[in-house]
């Protein structure tokens, strides 16, 4: 099986139900992908409930007054974060006539949103084949593949991210992105991974040169 088979396989078995990921809003998913940078996503949900019940949509955020977000923010810590949100949500109005964009190209011209925030709205909103490139998927691949180039690196993040757009599923990106992102942060954890368990492991570079522990390399800047 493919490895990018095999790891939607399991995420159909193991997905936890976030909240986050039944909707195809781009306003929503956007709402949590900010939160959750920086932010795990225990900590972040209760924050996640209480914006988008209190700004269901891109209109109520932009209107809403910054001193109300940054007090809801409260917790969270970074209020850059909630500022160029509010920044954005006005952009959104007046460029976008209201609709929150789902094209990448459209997305990554707004503030705050980098290549990783893009990719993932992108993807999940409109299946747009992006590839998401967050820390968990940096290590699933670093383990799986054996590849020990620095994921900080400019050369490293190049090699990661052509590799990501190799495997992702074209036929079905959000949900392959969801998998990816969703095994390395449940099953290829940082300290201690699941290898007894993981249905990935005959194919594992590093589990079976015992590198485990030493991938994914990231350089000390
Ligand atoms: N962390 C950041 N984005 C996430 C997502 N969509 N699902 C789970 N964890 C995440």
């Amino acid at each position: 099986m493919r490895f990018i088979d095999e790891v939607i396989n399991w995420y159909e078995q193991n997905k936890r139900d976030l909240p986050w990921r039944n909707t195809q809003d781009p306003y929503l998913i956007w709402l949590s992908e900010i939160i959750l940078q920086q932010t795990r996503v225990d900590q972040g949900m209760p924050y996640f409930y209480r914006f988008s019940e209190k700004y269901p949509t891109v209109s109520d955020f932009a209107t809403a007054c910054e001193d109300d977000i940054l007090n809801m923010w409260q917790g969270l810590g970074y209020y850059s974060r909630g500022r160029n949100m509010h920044h954005t949500a006005r952009m959104v109005m007046e460029e976008h006539g209201g609709y929150f964009p789902q094209k990448y190209d459209e997305l990554i011209k707004l503030k705050g949103i980098g290549e990783y925030t893009a990719a993932a709205i992108s993807s999940f909103s409109s299946n747009e084949v992006r590839a998401v490139v967050d820390g968990n998927v940096f290590r699933l691949l670093s383990r799986y593949f054996g590849i020990d180039e620095a994921i900080n690196s400019t050369e490293g993040k190049k090699t990661f991210y052509s590799l990501a757009n190799e495997t992702i599923d074209k036929d079905r990106p959000g949900l392959s992105n969801q998998a990816l992102m969703e095994f390395g942060s449940l099953q290829c954890k940082p300290v201690n991974p699941d290898c007894a368990t993981c249905p990935l492991r005959p194919g594992c570079v590093a589990f079976n040169k015992q590198l485990i522990a030493l991938l994914p390399v990231k350089l000390r800047k």
